[in-house]
């Protein structure tokens, strides 16, 4: 695991920005993970800007997110289909048939977890996954005690990611308490990880993934098992 340390969040964003750019124009059919959260909105400001600004091509991209609510429908103001579409995919060239995330209103939660595991190895798997870390230490939403070899299924969210991320709802209370994830196995299983986590409320958990023991209370330290992955941070 690499560890990048910049001097600030916009600097640290930016290098993201950076190698994801450069990715894409390596290989233009690139198959790429996506994450949500607080912590992207500038990259995917950023990705936008270099697409209008670099005419960087995202037409042959596709794209598989992370995670998703269970219960809330695609144009639900808090759906993770509705923050990407906000922040990212109506902003660049992408053919929106590409995108996936899983749906949280599937009839039968099991099985469209176990197609979304199948698309993306039809997709020749993921080339280069986004990760944020949440303040449980969870990548997606794997929460603590997340087996390493799991794949994609539903996890119940923890108090502390329920107290992270309800702010965000109208009425916090309606914050659904489940969500569809890919799994630590599936994350692992991307050919390249880079990782953004920034700021001082993140320090403390991020010590934990990078110098602390591998252990599936923190699904984090997972990360440290990847040989190929960047962890950028900021100073902070
Ligand atoms: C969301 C996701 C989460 C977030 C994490 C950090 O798709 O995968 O693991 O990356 O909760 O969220 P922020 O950036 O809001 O602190």
């Amino acid at each position: 695991m690499e560890v990048i340390i910049r001097p600030d969040k916009e600097k640290a964003t930016d290098l993201v920005a950076k190698i994801i750019a450069k990715a894409v124009q390596h290989k233009p059919g690139l198959v790429l993970g996506l994450a949500t959260g607080n912590t992207m909105e500038p990259l995917y400001a950023e990705l936008a800007a270099i697409h209008r600004d670099e005419k960087l091509d995202f037409s042959l991209c596709r794209t598989f997110n992370l995670d998703e609510y269970v219960g809330l429908k695609a144009e639900h103001r808090n759906s993770y289909r509705h923050y990407m579409n906000e922040h990212l995919f109506s902003k660049i060239n992408i053919d929106i048939r590409n995108t996936h995330l899983p749906s949280g209103t599937a009839r039968d939660l099991d099985s469209e977890c176990e197609k979304y595991e199948q698309k993306i190895k039809e997709c020749g798997g993921i080339d280069l996954q986004l990760l944020g870390i949440g303040k449980s230490g969870h990548i997606g939403f794997n929460e603590p005690l997340s087996a390493f070899f799991s794949r994609t299924r539903v996890k119940a969210l923890t108090p502390t990611t329920i107290a992270q991320n309800s702010p965000l709802f109208e009425k916090p209370e309606d914050m659904p308490k489940r969500a569809i994830t890919m799994g630590v196995g599936t994350i692992l299983d991307a050919k390249r990880i880079v990782t953004l986590v920034l700021g001082k409320a993140k320090s403390e958990i991020l010590a934990k993934a990078v110098e602390g023991p591998v252990t599936s209370m923190v699904s984090a330290s997972a990360l440290q098992l990847h040989p190929k992955c960047v962890v950028i941070t900021d100073e902070e």
